[in-house]
């Protein structure tokens, strides 16, 4: 089985990198590296350097290589910021996705596997199941919901298997701490390690569902080999929600670190969501959560092991710089 993992540098993708070698597949990753880590890269999988908006090298990728399986896990996930850089979500989010979809279509590809996520909600109550209607809310959650829509229109017409899996707040060894916008574990962690307090927008009493990535990956990878799975939306998380209070309180104590957090406005967010998992567990079978507990523990264990502290950077090239929450801008971007 050849196989491609987009994203494959990355937090999750690399996961799912390894689990598809270890059900033995050959892996090519193909990673713009601008989020992603050379070092989270599988030893085994062949690695080519480029973005899936890049058509030519994603076509001749397809030629040489004619894969079996595409694991499509590229993106920029920052859902909050999308709302600020909706043309370059789109180019890279929707459009980098088309030209993965039309070379699986020409190339007869025996599945296409589409990292969506729970944002394609938007802000209805919890838990949301996959029959809720989709109304997601911001440029990120739009773009996943369209892509779901043409993988769907794509299986119609040629016929294209896809597995679709909205996936929500994973966390754990290989995330990017790096990031200001986003993975709410991976900022306090950063935070603590810079000396800084934790910055919570609003009164830190939305809730989310976090889901330790070992099982998640091993989930997605095989997905493949479970044919109920087929053409089917998948809810793939955890169903037990905690407050973003709880969690910064959990991380200081790991850390042992005196409390203090910095309580920001409230941003335009989601205020509770996580996900049903009946469809998942009866696809996949119930999988064993990793207490948050013992998962930040796991996590914070990896990170003091392997420094990869970056310094963080401002995103470039903000398009609108309008009620871009003060901590994101950097104080050279103006609107106008
Ligand atoms: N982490 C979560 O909780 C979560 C939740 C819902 C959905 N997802 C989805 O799962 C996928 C993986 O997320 P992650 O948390 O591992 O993020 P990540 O940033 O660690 O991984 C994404 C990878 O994609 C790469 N990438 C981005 N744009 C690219 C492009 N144009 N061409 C090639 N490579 C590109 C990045 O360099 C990075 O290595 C994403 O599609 C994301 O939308 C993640």
């Amino acid at each position: 089985m050849k196989t491609l993992v987009t994203g494959g540098a990355g937090f999750i993708g690399s996961h799912v990198a390894d689990n598809c070698l270890k059900l033995g597949h050959e892996v090519v990753i193909l990673d713009n590296l601008q989020g992603g880590n050379l070092l989270n890269i599988p030893k085994k999988a062949l690695f080519i350097k480029g973005s899936v908006t890049n058509q030519n090298l994603v076509s001749s990728l397809f030629k040489e290589h004619r894969f079996d399986y595409v694991y499509h896990l590229a993106a920029y996930a920052a859902e909050g910021l999308s709302h600020h850089i909706r043309r370059f979500n789109y180019n890279n989010n929707l459009i980098g996705s088309v030209n993965l979809i039309n070379e699986s279509i020409k190339h007869r590809i025996k599945c296409f596997i589409f990292s969506s996520s729970i944002a394609i909600y938007g802000s209805q109550p919890s838990p949301l199941s996959e029959n809720t209607p989709p109304k997601p809310q911001d440029p990120y959650g739009i773009s996943k919901y369209a892509i779901e829509l043409d993988l769907q229109a794509a299986n119609h017409v040629f016929g294209l298997n896809y597995i679709i899996l909205r996936l929500h707040n994973v966390y754990g060894p290989k995330q990017n701490i790096n990031d200001r916008y986003r993975n709410v574990i991976g900022i306090f962690i950063r935070q603590i390690l810079d000396g800084k307090p934790l910055t919570i927008f609003g009164n830190g009493q939305q809730t989310r569902a976090f889901s330790f990535i070992t099982n998640i990956a091993s989930d997605i990878a095989n997905s493949v080999n479970i044919n109920r799975a087929y053409n089917e939306t998948i809810n793939i998380g955890s169903d037990k929600p905690y407050s973003i209070n709880y969690i910064a309180k959990v991380i200081l104590n790991e850390f042992n670190a005196k409390e203090r957090i910095e309580y920001l406005p409230e941003r335009f967010e989601v205020l509770h969501a996580y996900a049903n998992q009946e469809r998942s567990n009866s696809i996949f079978g119930k999988r064993k959560e990793v207490e948050i507990e013992e998962g930040i523990s796991l996590m914070a264990g990896w990170i003091k092991k392997h420094s990869r502290l970056e310094k963080i950077r401002y995103f470039k090239n903000i398009e609108i710089i309008n009620k871009l929450p003060a901590i994101w801008n950097h104080p050279s971007n103006k609107d106008g």
